[in-house]
């Protein structure tokens, strides 16, 4: 399809897809009340998690949290620990910066254009359009994984989406085509994500409840499938890891990782196998006398690393790290997931 078209086309999107949203979106708790805080919470929680898990963490998360202030002003742990299971924290940790540079910087006012929203830490160009459609109803695209599939399909576009000038493009000409109307235009942008998410889904397209099926080049041509065209696979490093679970009189230890891969997070501490015993570990940290209970395999798959885990379960008397009680682990204490599932070991 030549660009003109795509933008013929892009201009009958908005009719038929917004009295379809109207009778079809999910009632979600962060479009109850779209404050730009709202918003941005949640849509910093969406984009790598899906609508089902970021439910229950959205409602602790605002009941906790529920404004810039309270946010700018919380104590890392206790951050951390709303965050915890959801995986890249730097989120969060960006969050927190935004929060103080909002009360800093724009007097404790949530920016409004796109320009000063990207000034924002951890705001890019699509939570910028988020929020600036969603909260404040300006004509402004927001492009997400939903809106790159929708869209390619739509006009059967074999650019690959991970290319910075589909995005931009996309960004350009669907802004052009946004409705009338502060309500409609918070709305145009969410019934992209809501059609990407219940009907033009990755793997299973339901094409005969589509609103916009009629428009659709990839349908007409039978090549749904093959749409978006996603860039190759890398291939994820594998590293052999210990996790040790040194469980002392006082608790078990935990300490904070200065480098790598959850950088600045709690964890039990553990070292990169790289051909050495756990005995000879224990000794390097001090821990010369202890019983070891068991020991249990686990992975754990992050973006770019998976990790071959080798839990180790062990007592000793000498706490070469801080301690903590089981109950502390569970309450205040954050534990991202790749540790945090080790405690399994105890209860098998
Ligand atoms: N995915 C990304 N943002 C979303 C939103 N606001 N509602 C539903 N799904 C989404």
């Amino acid at each position: 399809m030549t660009i003109e078209q795509e933008r013929k086309l892009f201009e009958r999107i908005p009719a038929p897809l917004l009295s379809w949203y109207e009778t079809h979106k999910r009632k979600l708790a962060w479009r109850d009340e779209p404050t730009p805080y709202h918003v941005w919470v949640s849509e910093i929680m969406l984009q790598q998690t899906r609508v089902e898990a970021v439910k229950d963490y959205y409602a602790r998360f605002i009941a906790a949290l529920p404004d810039i202030r309270s946010l700018a002003a919380c104590e890392e742990e206790k951050l951390l620990k709303l965050w915890e299971g959801l995986g890249y924290y730097s989120r969060v940790r960006n969050m927190q910066k935004a929060a103080k540079q909002i009360l800093v910087e724009f007097g404790g006012k949530f920016p409004e254009t796109v320009e000063a929203l990207k000034t924002l830490s951890g705001v890019g160009s699509y939570t910028a359009g988020a929020i600036a459609s969603i909260a404040f109803g300006q004509p402004v695209a927001a492009v997400d994984g939903n809106v790159f599939r929708v869209i390619s399909r739509l006009t059967a576009n074999p650019t690959v989406i991970s290319e910075p000038k589909y995005r931009n493009y996309l960004e350009t000409e669907l802004s052009k085509v946004y409705p009338k109307g502060k309500r409609e235009r918070s709305a145009f942008t969410q019934s992209l994500f809501e059609l990407g998410a219940l009907v033009c889904k990755p793997l299973s397209p339901a094409c005969e409840s589509c609103p916009l099926s009629g428009l659709c080049e990839a349908k007409k041509r039978g090549e749904q499938k093959r749409f978006p065209v996603l860039p190759p696979k890398k291939a994820k490093r594998e590293e052999d890891v210990f996790v040790f679970l040194l469980q002392t009189p006082s608790g078990f230890c935990i300490r904070r990782r200065e480098k790598g891969v959850l950088k600045g997070m709690n964890e039990f501490p553990s070292e990169p196998q790289q051909g050495k015993t756990a005995e000879q570990i224990l000794n390097e940290w001090g821990v010369y006398a202890f019983t070891e209970r068991k020991r249990e395999n686990f992975t754990h798959i992050f973006t770019h690393i998976k990790w071959n885990i080798t839990c180790v379960w062990l007592e000793t008397e000498d706490a070469p790290f801080d301690t903590y009680s089981l109950a502390e682990i569970e309450e205040t204490v954050s534990l991202p997931t790749a540790f945090k599932q080790c405690l399994k070991i105890i209860t098998d």
